[in-house]
C-alpha cells in the first residue's frame, strides 16, 4: 500500500481534477445548449425528416462513454502517463472567459443563419482556388472564414469544447500512451513527432507539456491556424512551423519516429486520405507510428450509430459519412503501415499504425 501521504496527496490531486473538469462541462454544456437553440431542428419546417438507418441514440451508453473517458483521462494522470494539462492547472482568466463566450455566441448566430441557408462556400473565391485544393475551400462545420482567417482560428478551440461539451481535451489526450509507448527506450531528444493538420496547436501543447526535449514539426495547410498554434506553443521555441499541404509536405522522408493526425482524416476526401496515408508512410522512419485519432466509426459504439449519421446533416461534413465507413486496417496497409491496435476514448477512436 502506498504511504499515508502519498494517498493524500493523490486524493488532493484527484479531487482538482474533478473540479476543474466539472466547472469546464458546466461552463462548456451551457453553451451547447445555447448553439443547439439557434441552429434548431436537423430538417427546415416543412421538408420530410430524413430517413434513418441506424437505431434511436443509446442516452445511458452516451452517458457512460463520456464518464468512461474521464475515468481514463485520470487515471492516466495518476499513474503518471502523462502530467495533468495546463488547462486543469491553472485557473481561466475570467475577462478571457467573457470575451470568448461573447464572441462564440455572437458567432453561433452567423453559423446559425449558414446552416439554414445550407451555405457552405463561402470561402470559395478565385484567389482562393489558385493556392489551395477545392476540397478545403468549404465552411466545415458551417464555421464563419472556413479555415481561412485568425478570427476562425481564435474560436475553434472553444468551439471544439463546446461540441463535445468539454470532452475534446480527454480524447485528444488518450493519444499521448502512445507516444509514450512508441518513444520507449528512446532518447526523446533525439526523436522527432510530425503533426499533420495541426489546428491551433492544443494537442501539440500537451505533446510538449510532457516531451519538452522532443522535436516536434506542426503542419498544416491554413496560415491563420499555423499562426495559432505559433501562439499557443510559443513557450517552446523549438517548434518548426510548416505551412502545407499534408499530400504532400515537402518534408524529409524517413525522419519522423512518430506522425500524428488527429482529426484531420474525416476531413479529406476519399482518395486525399489515401494520398496522405501513402505520404505519412514516407515520412515515417522504418518502425515509425502513425497515431491516428478521429471521430468514432459506424459499429465502434452501435448505440451512437445515429449521432454519426446525423452530424453531417447539422453540421457541414461532407465526407465524414464516408470516414465512418472506411477500412482505416486496409486504407493503410495499401500505404505500408500496420495497424496495431485502437482504443476509444467517448466519440473518437485512436488508432495506431506501425511502418515495418
Ligand atoms: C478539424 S481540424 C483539426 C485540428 C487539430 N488537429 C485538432 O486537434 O483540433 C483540421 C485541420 O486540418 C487542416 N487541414 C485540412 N486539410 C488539410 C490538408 N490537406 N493539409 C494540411 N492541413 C489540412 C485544417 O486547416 C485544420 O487546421
Amino acid at each position: 500500500m502506498a504511504p499515508l501521504n502519498t494517498m493524500i496527496a493523490n486524493s488532493v490531486k484527484h479531487a482538482a481534477y474533478a473540479g476543474a473538469q466539472v466547472a469546464r462541462i458546466l461552463w462548456y454544456t451551457g453553451h451547447y445548449a445555447a448553439g443547439r437553440r439557434l441552429m434548431g431542428p436537423l430538417t427546415e419546417p416543412g421538408e420530410a425528416p430524413y430517413a434513418e438507418e441506424f437505431l434511436p441514440l443509446d442516452r445511458q451508453r452516451l452517458k457512460d462513454a463520456f464518464r468512461a473517458a474521464f475515468r481514463q483521462d485520470w487515471k492516466n494522470i495518476e499513474a503518471g502517463r502523462y502530467r495533468m494539462p495546463a488547462e486543469l492547472r491553472r485557473m481561466p482568466s475570467l475577462p478571457g472567459l467573457i470575451k470568448q463566450s461573447r464572441d462564440y455566441l455572437r458567432d453561433s448566430k452567423k453559423v446559425a443563419r449558414r446552416k439554414h441557408a445550407r451555405g457552405h462556400s463561402e470561402v470559395l473565391t478565385r484567389t482562393n482556388t489558385k493556392k489551395y485544393p477545392r476540397y478545403f475551400l468549404q465552411n466545415f462545420h458551417y464555421q464563419t472564414d472556413g479555415w481561412l482567417t485568425a478570427a476562425s482560428a481564435e474560436r475553434y478551440d472553444m468551439q471544439v469544447e463546446t461540441l463535445f461539451t468539454g470532452a475534446a481535451g480527454p480524447m485528444r489526450r488518450a493519444s499521448l500512451p502512445l507516444i509514450g509507448d512508441a518513444l520507449r527506450g528512446k532518447d526523446a531528444a533525439s526523436a522527432a513527432l510530425l503533426d499533420l493538420g495541426c489546428g491551433a496547436g492544443r494537442f501539440l501543447q500537451g505533446v510538449k507539456e510532457n516531451w519538452p526535449q522532443l522535436s516536434v514539426t506542426a503542419l498544416d495547410l491554413s496560415p491563420a491556424y499555423l499562426g495559432k498554434a505559433q501562439a499557443a506553443l510559443g513557450r517552446w521555441n523549438d517548434v518548426r512551423y510548416v505551412e502545407a499541404n499534408a499530400e504532400a509536405t515537402g518534408l524529409e522522408g524517413g525522419a519522423y519516429d512518430v506522425v500524428t493526425a488527429i482529426y484531420l482524416f474525416h476531413e479529406l476526401p476519399p482518395l486525399v486520405r489515401a494520398i496522405v496515408a501513402a505520404e505519412i508512410a514516407r515520412l515515417l522512419k522504418p518502425g515509425g507510428v502513425l497515431i491516428l485519432a478521429d471521430t468514432i466509426q459506424h459499429g465502434d459504439e452501435p448505440g451512437l450509430d445515429i449521432l454519426l449519421e446525423n452530424f453531417p446533416r447539422g453540421f457541414h461534413e461532407p465526407y465524414y459519412d464516408s470516414y465512418c465507413r472506411t477500412d482505416l486496417a486496409a486504407l493503410f496497409e495499401v500505404a505500408g503501415l500496420k495497424q496495431e491496435n485502437e482504443t476509444l476514448a467517448f466519440l473518437t477512436k485512436v488508432s495506431c499504425f506501425v511502418k515495418s
